[in-house]
Parts: C-alpha cells; sequence; structure tokens
C-alpha cells in the first residue's frame, strides 16, 4: 500500500519552521482535489487584534479556520489527497464516518504519520447522512488546538430544506476554544502540561463561532434556519441556548430524533446537534448564541443579527429529518460483553496502572506524562483493549471512575446509548461520541460490523495523549 509520495523538492523545507520560505503550492497538478495542512493566520479575536498564527487546512489558497466545509450526498465518494506542509508529520481523520479503516486517519493504527513534505491519498464512501467534521489525528492536543479541523457535511438523499415545515436554508456553526494570549497568538508552552491533562484539559479562553470571536450572523426576519453545530474543542463541554429563537433539537451526532424543543443543547469535544431555530419577525433583533464557559453565568459567543425584507414565517411543526437506517440493529439477546473502566485524573489517580508493559505507580507515570488509564492500561495501543467477530453485537459497560467527565469516542462505528446510571435512556440516541460525567456508568451497544482496528479515545485530547486511548479489533 503506497498512498505516501514524496514531493523532494519540498523535503526539508518545512523543516526550517517558517512559513516564508515555502514555495507557492499549485493545486493543479494532482489527480485528488488537495487538501493541504499549512501555517497560516487567522482573524481569530476581533478587529483591533492581530492575526492569530494558526496551522489550517486548505483546498485552495491560504488555509482558513475553520478548514474548508467539504459537502458531498450519502453513498457519494470523498477523495482528498493531504498535503504535509506543517512542520510535523499528521493525518487526517473524518469523525464519525463508518469508514473502511485504511482510510480512517487514526496514526499511528490504520496509517503511518505523513511526514513533513509527504502526501496521501484519503478515497472513501460517506455511507451515512449527517453533520461531521475532519481534524488532524496525530499530535491532536497540539494540531487541533492549532486549528486543523473542519466541517464535513454528508447530505441526505432525500431533499428536507424547502419542504412543508422544513426550513429554508441551513447553517453550519463550527465552535472552537482557544487558548490565546493578550495579542492573540496560540500560548506554545504548554502542550503537554501534565496538570491541565490530569484536570479538565488544556482549557481555552477564547470561544469562536466558524473562526471568529463574537461574530454577527446575518438573519432574515422570520426566517427558519437548520443549524449545524459542531463542538471542535479539544477540552471545552459547550452548555449552549438560544432564548428567542425556539430551537428544536433535530438530530445528534448525525442521527435525525424526534424533533423536540430544548432549552440547552449540551456539546461535548466532537460532538455534533443539528437544531432549527425561527428568527422572530422584528427587522431590527440580534439574539445572542449563549454557552455557559462553566458556571452557569451564560456569555454571548454570537448574534444571530436580523437583516433585509422579512420572510413569512413558517407555520406549523418542523418537519422532522428524513430517517436513515443504514446502521445494523444490535442483538441484544447474546452480545460480547465489554467493560470500560476509566481510572485517573486530579484528586482520585489509579492503581496498578500498566504502561508500555510495565507497571507503575502514580508518580512513574507522571514522569512518563501519563495521568489517565482504560481498564488499568495508560496509553494502551500495543494490544486491543478487546476483539469482536465480525457482524457481531457488542456490549459496553463504560464506568468513569474519575472526578472529570469525558466525551468517548469509538471509530468505525456508532453506537446506542442504553442505560445511563442503571436508568433506561430515551431509545434512539445513537451517537460516535458520548459524554460520561463523573461516576457515572454508561452501556452502550453497536453491531461490530466494520472489520479492522479502531480507536477509542477520550476526545478531551490531552486526556488522550496522557492515557486515555486504546483500541478495538473486529475480524
Ligand atoms: Cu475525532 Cu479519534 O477522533
Ligand atoms: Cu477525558
Amino acid at each position: 500500500m503506497t498512498h505516501i509520495s514524496r514531493r523532494t523538492f519540498l523535503t526539508g523545507v518545512a523543516a526550517l519552521g517558517g512559513t516564508a520560505f515555502l514555495p507557492r503550492m499549485t493545486f493543479a497538478d494532482t489527480a485528488l482535489p488537495v487538501l493541504r495542512a499549512a501555517p497560516s493566520t487567522a482573524q481569530l479575536a476581533p478587529a483591533g487584534y492581530r492575526a492569530t498564527p494558526v496551522w489550517a487546512y486548505a483546498t485552495k489558497g491560504a488555509g482558513i479556520i475553520p478548514g474548508p466545509e467539504i459537502r458531498v450526498t450519502a453513498g457519494e465518494r470523498i477523495r482528498h489527497q493531504l498535503v504535509n506542509d506543517l512542520p510535523q508529520p499528521t493525518a487526517v481523520h473524518w469523525h464519525g464516518i463508518r469508514i473502511e479503516n485504511a482510510m480512517d486517519g487514526a496514526a499511528p493504527l490504520t496509517q503511518a504519520p505523513v511526514p513533513p513534505g509527504e502526501t496521501f491519498d484519503y478515497d472513501f464512501l460517506a455511507p451515512d447522512p449527517g453533520t461531521y467534521w475532519y481534524h488532524s489525528h496525530d499530535r491532536g492536543f497540539e494540531q487541533v488546538a492549532r486549528g486543523l479541523a473542519g466541517p464535513l457535511i454528508v447530505e441526505d438523499r432525500e431533499p428536507w430544506l424547502g419542504e412543508p415545515g422544513a426550513a429554508t436554508r441551513e447553517l453550519t456553526l463550527v465552535l472552537d476554544d482557544w487558548l490565546l494570549e493578550g495579542d492573540a497568538a496560540i500560548v506554545e508552552d504548554r502542550w503537554d502540561d501534565l496538570h491541565a491533562a490530569a484536570h479538565d484539559g488544556r482549557m481555552g479562553n477564547t470561544v469562536t463561532v466558524n473562526g471568529r470571536a463574537y461574530p454577527d450572523l446575518d438573519m432574515r426576519p422570520g426566517e427558519r434556519v437548520r443549524l449545524r453545530i459542531i463542538n471542535t474543542a479539544t477540552a471545552r463541554v459547550m452548555p449552549l441556548a438560544l432564548p428567542g429563537l425556539s430551537p428544536r433539537l433535530m438530530a445528534l451526532d448525525g442521527h435525525p430524533v424526534p424533533p423536540r424543543a430544548v432549552e440547552t443543547i449540551l456539546l461535548g469535544p466532537a460532538q455534533r446537534a443539528d437544531v432549527v431555530i425561527d428568527m422572530p419577525l422584528d427587522p431590527d433583533v440580534q439574539i445572542a448564541l449563549l454557552l455557559d464557559p462553566g458556571n452557569e453565568e451564560w456569555v454571548d459567543v454570537a448574534a444571530f443579527v436580523a437583516t433585509g425584507e422579512p420572510l413569512a414565517p413558517i407555520e406549523g411543526e418542523v418537519r422532522p429529518l428524513p430517517a436513515w437506517s443504514t446502521l445494523p440493529v444490535p442483538d441484544l439477546s447474546d452480545p460480547r460483553r465489554e467493560v470500560l473502566l476509566m481510572e485517573g485524573g486530579a484528586m482520585r489517580g489509579m492503581l496498578e496502572t500498566r504502561y508500555q508493559g510495565e507497571v507503575m505507580d502514580f508518580r512513574e507515570l507522571a514522569s512518563n506524562g501519563m495521568a489517565w488509564a482504560f481498564n488499568g492500561v495508560a496509553h494502551g495501543m500495543d494490544a486491543p483493549m478487546f476483539r469482536a467477530a465480525l457482524g457481531r453485537t457488542v456490549h459496553l459497560e463504560m464506568t468513569n471512575r474519575s472526578m472529570f467527565p469525558h466525551a468517548i469516542h469509538l471509530h468505525g462505528h456508532h453506537f446506542e446509548v442504553l442505560t445511563r446510571s442503571g436508568a433506561l435512556n430515551t431509545p434512539g440516541d445513537v451517537r460516535d461520541t458520548v459524554l460520561i460525567g463523573a461516576d457515572e456508568t454508561l452501556e452502550i451497544a453497536f453491531v461490530a460490523d466494520n472489520p479492522g482496528q479502531w480507536m477509542l479515545h477520550c476526545h478531551m485530547l490531552s486526556h488522550q495523549e496522557a492515557g486515555m486511548m486504546g483500541w478495538f479489533e473486529v475480524a
């Protein structure tokens, strides 16, 4: 398998670390459309602050924050040649796509990381409609925090926009959280700060919506809009509220739910929600998108601003999103039972933890940068956590014995959340990433129908790096 090809004219240039000497890319001389990862700048902070040096994706020109929106219809292929013009190896993961294993981008498990100056061809089917995203999957705690993330939208085959009761427009909202200095530069020196990793991760201080702090989002009075909201932050759990816009929840992690009015929407890192809002008819109104930074004092992160002629409001019930069910239904009569025990972090610690084949105490683990474990193993990349026969239903009981929430993500599969702390969950709660609170137990189930080696990790990316990472095998 030779997906990597060397572009000798670039070798060594990125290693200089500067952006000024990179030759101009040509985007025409390759069979696949290019997705280039490279240093760039972005105006994250409001006008008056300087632009922030970032690492970003581009399909043409300079890299942008968030990365360019990739949009296909369910059943179509996504094809991109990753061109690595970063000073580090990298790989792209297509989060939530039930992809073929070799295209999953989970370096170093499913592919070797792509060295600076080299390329990798991604070519895969996007089987399921929904709101997804793509991001770096090598040193994610640094590369995603520097900006390497973008939206990936898989449209339904059936029409929805413009149908009776549906929205007339959709708007992707990529939310992120940056740790910035006073001059809007990214804080550089705390990438693997073990203190942060042992708490709630590398938390930022600036929330952006579509790459901008406090943006104004232009809306027509009276219009009904489908928001595709994506939390790309590496650590921040985002409780969101849209008072005054009658938000109705439509889908979670790409899976439609029966539309229901919601006051708040809780998105852990990597989770997505589709929400329909109705802009009031008042022509001068401005309505805030609110976020709770953790103390129940909601702050504005963006404003929906009415401009232009009012549209006739859409009356009646919201039209549900088209149901899709290419997902196999778990057979719970005789599943393969597995457990996932999460331990570690500040205030609780962990006992008898294995790291790279040796049993270590808390102090030795810390000196190796480890603060977390799955089933008594920190950063367990040597052997799978479990194996499942192709087609078998896996029932996974996950228990969080730490003092912090985690956002657990399984690659290559979507799972149903069956119970939360012993109580039955709403049926049909299907996800690829689930938040699990301190001392909570969740039971999930999925059909292991996708052969290969699949990562399972916390999407608080400094937790992942500090030990909350493993994989399972389907064969
Ligand atoms: Cu979105 Cu393994 O990641
Ligand atoms: Cu975590």
